[in-house]
């Protein structure tokens, strides 16, 4: 936003992280974002605080993004966060302004917060409340928010729409479709392209299955049907599954919030996109079983434990989720990741942490990636040979060239092909 030419404030109730922010530190991995943040906290664009109530009688427009994680022992999703968020801003309000809504919510709670802003807001300040998902992509969030794809805002105050349509000027004049609907559906756009998504990763997992067990292969098929542009080659790559902070509690929530609308049967096919998606975690480990027959004491070396290239994020990953249930089996499993090492050990302390690709290898019996970072995608099997003590890998991302890996004497699995 700072970037974009505005003024901005950013407000968070952990201290530490607006602490790191201010003195220009970005408390998490994404490409581009250091270099914005320092260029703006000097520019003195951007500046962070704890405190609502600088920011309420100060701001136009409120950006509400705080996270809506699963509710512990429940597939919906915690609105507790937002719901704080909302009203600790509304009762700091002291003028007219919009709140806008960013946060992945279950559907219907956009109008359930306007009551709470009507409700708390003091005076007669006129505060209006717009739904407008966020569809950034982690390890592209620069360009996803500089240049998004789409906008969508769901509410029906023309006066505050102009606004937003103010602040994404920059990218409406290049061409980004704007899209204004209720905010019922602005809500469940941003459920439906989760779902959407996660499906058609499970889609090609669940194929994946098939071609395991009868003799055949997953990219092939891939291939072949992606040419077909109703359908599209994009996230059709098998693999171990998706993971991060969005896809999989989102399709929980959606199914979730559908079934207490008393629609149980409707998105009860996402159970099955879980459930595929799941097994496919289970199906590294059992081919790690089947190469490697006793995984006791065994020294595994997992590649990647970010939920996917470019990210440090390890929330739901499935590459933490393998070598963890790895290291549950027995094994001694060293990973590696080129950003993700700190988040990783703080989940899961009892793994090994190596310091590089090479250390992780290093005599190990089983070579596993499942995170499709460049850097592992461009291993040399020769010189990767030479320092384990077994060639044996597990290609759990497809990226990896098999017959590049065999003539170097590998034994090579992957899935979605018959071992
Ligand atoms: N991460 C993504 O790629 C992505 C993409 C699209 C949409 N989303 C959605 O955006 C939302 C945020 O996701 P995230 O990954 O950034 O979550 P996150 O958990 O990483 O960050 C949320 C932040 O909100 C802060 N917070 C909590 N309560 C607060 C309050 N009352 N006031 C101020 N700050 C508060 C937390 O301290 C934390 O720093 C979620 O709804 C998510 O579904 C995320």
């Amino acid at each position: 936003m700072a970037e974009l030419g505005f003024e901005v404030v950013g407000v968070d109730t952990d201290p530490k992280k607006i602490e790191q922010l201010a003195a220009g530190v970005l408390p998490f991995h994404e490409p581009g974002l250091p270099e914005l943040l320092r260029k703006h906290t000097t520019s003195g664009r951007l500046r962070f605080t704890t405190s609502y109530a600088e920011i309420g009688p100060w701001a136009d427009i409120h950006f509400i993004a705080v996270g809506t994680p699963q509710k512990a022992g429940d597939h919906a999703a915690d609105m507790t966060y937002v719901d704080m968020a909302v009203e600790t801003l509304a009762s700091h309000i002291s003028r007219d302004c919009v709140i806008v809504g960013k946060s992945t919510v279950p559907v219907g709670s956009a109008r359930r917060l306007s009551d709470l802003i009507r409700n708390t807001v003091a005076g007669d300040n006129t505060v209006s409340l717009l739904w407008n998902p966020e569809f950034l992509r982690e390890g592209f969030a620069v360009q996803d928010t500089l240049q998004p794809d789409r906008l969508v805002v769901g509410g029906d105050d023309a006066q505050a729409i102009d606004l937003l349509k103010e602040v994404y000027g920059l990218p409406l004049a290049s061409g980004t479709p704007f899209i204004s609907t209720d905010l019922e559906t602005a809500e469940l756009v941003k459920a439906a392209a989760n779902a959407f998504l996660a499906t058609k990763i499970s889609f090609i997992n669940a194929f994946s299955e098939v071609t395991e067990h009868v003799g055949g292969d997953i990219r092939v098929l891939a291939d072949a049907i992606g040419l077909d542009n109703r359908i599209g080659r994009r996230f059709l790559n098998a693999g171990v599954g998706f993971g991060g902070g969005c896809l999989p509690k989102d399709i929980r929530a959606l199914q979730a919030r559908v079934s207490e609308l008393g629609l149980d049967r409707t998105m009860r096919f996402l159970t099955e996109v879980d459930e595929i998606n799941l097994r496919r975690r289970d199906r590294v480990v059992h081919l790690a079983k089947e190469i490697l027959h006793d995984l006791q004491g065994r020294k595994i070396a997992v590649l990647g434990v970010a939920f996917k290239p470019n990210s440090d994020d390890v929330r739901d990953s499935p590459a933490l989720d393998v070598a963890a249930q790895l290291y549950n089996a027995g094994a001694d499993v060293s990973v590696f990741d080129p950003e993700a090492m700190n988040n990783a050990r703080l989940r899961f302390p009892r793994l090994t942490y190596s310091t590089s690709a090479a250390e992780a290898l290093k005599d190990s019996t089983l070579t596993i990636l499942l995170t499709e970072w460049e850097e592992f995608r461009t291993l040399d099997p020769s010189a990767v040979g030479e320092t384990v003590e077994s060639k044996s890998i597990i290609d759990g991302r497809n990226v990896l060239d098999p017959i590049r890996w065999q003539t170097e004497g590998w034994r090579f699995e992957s899935l979605g092909r018959k071992s």
